[in-house]
């Protein structure tokens, strides 16, 4: 099988898993715990929030159970926190679903909040951006790389944006961090990332925070420094660490991405979905009045792995929300394939992919 789906979930590296055993095996006590057990979990669990704040260069850090968790307690935790500042929220349209569905919650709950457009190449208008800050702003929630086509939104502008006003950024990075690179005089204000994207668990997460305190919403025995309540799972703490010291983004997705956009231009009813700035390790293309799904399980027969446009929007039939917001033309709009490379992607998947496609798109076009 040639994995091509990385932004869906990563294989776990095996130096992560020999963590997570070893964490397992000999670090089993509760942190909360008062005896030995206990002290060396925590020693452990500490030692990994250490590693994770030095790698992002954040104060605080607290693990979640995910991205989703992470982005739920960045944008309610801060709504609850700061709604004395105000109650006004910025975000984009084109956001994650665990980010939409939070401010739509909050909307419910009588929050203000402004939906940034996006143009055909995924990217917000800044002057929009300005534009939208009130007084009353306290959070803009925005994402570092879209999870179905790559764009990459400009957080060193956000930051410039936001600077000298009371409103805070929270970037959801769980599809760039380990991939494209963040400046630490970029990093803002609340910062979300998830392990199994980089080759670590999945259930495993973590909000990144400075100067900023967001209200709890797993509430119960006051773990995690009151954040985040639950026993902490020290073992895939001490993992997520891992995986995060040994992310890089490889210098040959870019030309893998190039090499496939070439290929992709040879065909008249494909178009590239992602813009040319996108990030270079995810590609989305959609061929003309084709399903999405046709194209997943045909490449699947040739034993290449790809997703429609998202893994959570797969499986609902929908055409996603952010296809639709960049303004695909209607013909295109159910036919998405993503590609997207991780560690273990070689220059010979490609190649077995372009074979694969190839042979894919003459079946469907019945030559
Ligand atoms: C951009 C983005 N944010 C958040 C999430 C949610 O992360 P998790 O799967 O860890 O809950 C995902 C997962 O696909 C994502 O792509």
């Amino acid at each position: 099988m040639i994995y091509l789906d990385n932004s869906a979930t990563t294989k776990p590296k095996k130096e992560v898993m020999d963590t997570f055993i070893k964490a397992n095996e000999d670090y089993y006590g509760n942190p909360a715990s008062l005896h030995k057990l206990g002290n060396t979990a925590e020693n452990l669990l500490e030692s990994a929030r250490r590693q994770i704040a030095k790698e992002l260069q954040m104060q605080h850090v607290v693990f979640t159970s995910g991205g989703t968790e992470a982005n739920n307690l960045a944008i309610l935790g801060t709504a609850q926190a700061y709604a004395h500042r105000g109650r006004h929220i910025i975000t984009a349209v084109t956001e994650h679903p665990s980010v939409l569905k939070s401010v739509d919650q909050l909307e419910a709950r009588g929050f203000e909040i402004t939906r940034l457009p996006v143009d055909p190449s995924g990217s917000i208008d800044l002057d929009h951006l300005k534009t939208s800050l009130r007084n009353d702003t306290i959070l803009v929630t925005l994402m570092q790389v879209n999870n179905e086509t790559g764009a990459v939104h400009p957080v060193s502008e956000f930051k410039e944006i936001l600077q000298g006003t009371r409103t805070f950024l929270h970037i959801d990075a769980v599809q760039g961090i380990g991939k494209i690179r963040m400046r630490t005089e970029d990093m803002p204000d609340l910062l979300t990332i998830s392990a199994h994207k980089i080759h670590g668990l999945k259930g495993s997460g973590v909000l990144a925070f400075n100067d900023v305190q967001p209200e709890a919403i797993v509430i119960g025995g006051g773990q995690e420094s009151g954040y985040r309540s639950g026993t902490v799972p020290v073992p895939q703490a001490a993992a997520f660490a891992k995986a995060l010291r040994l992310a890089r983004p490889n210098p040959e997705w870019g030309l893998w991405n190039k090499t496939l956009r070439e290929f992709f231009g040879q065909f008249e009813d494909i178009k590239v979905i992602s813009p040319e700035s996108a990030a270079p390790h995810i590609l989305s293309a959609a061929m003309k009045g084709v399903k999405g799904e046709i194209l997943v399980s045909a490449l699947q027969e040739e034993s290449i792995i790809v997703s429609t446009s998202s893994a959570c929007s797969s499986k609902n039939k929908e055409t996603s929300h952010v296809i639709k917001a960049m303004g695909v033309p209607a013909a295109y709009q159910s036919g998405v394939i993503r590609l997207s490379f991780g560690a273990y992607t070689t220059e010979q998947d490609i190649a077995a992919f372009q074979h694969a496609f190839k042979k894919v798109h003459a079946i469907i076009k019945g030559v």
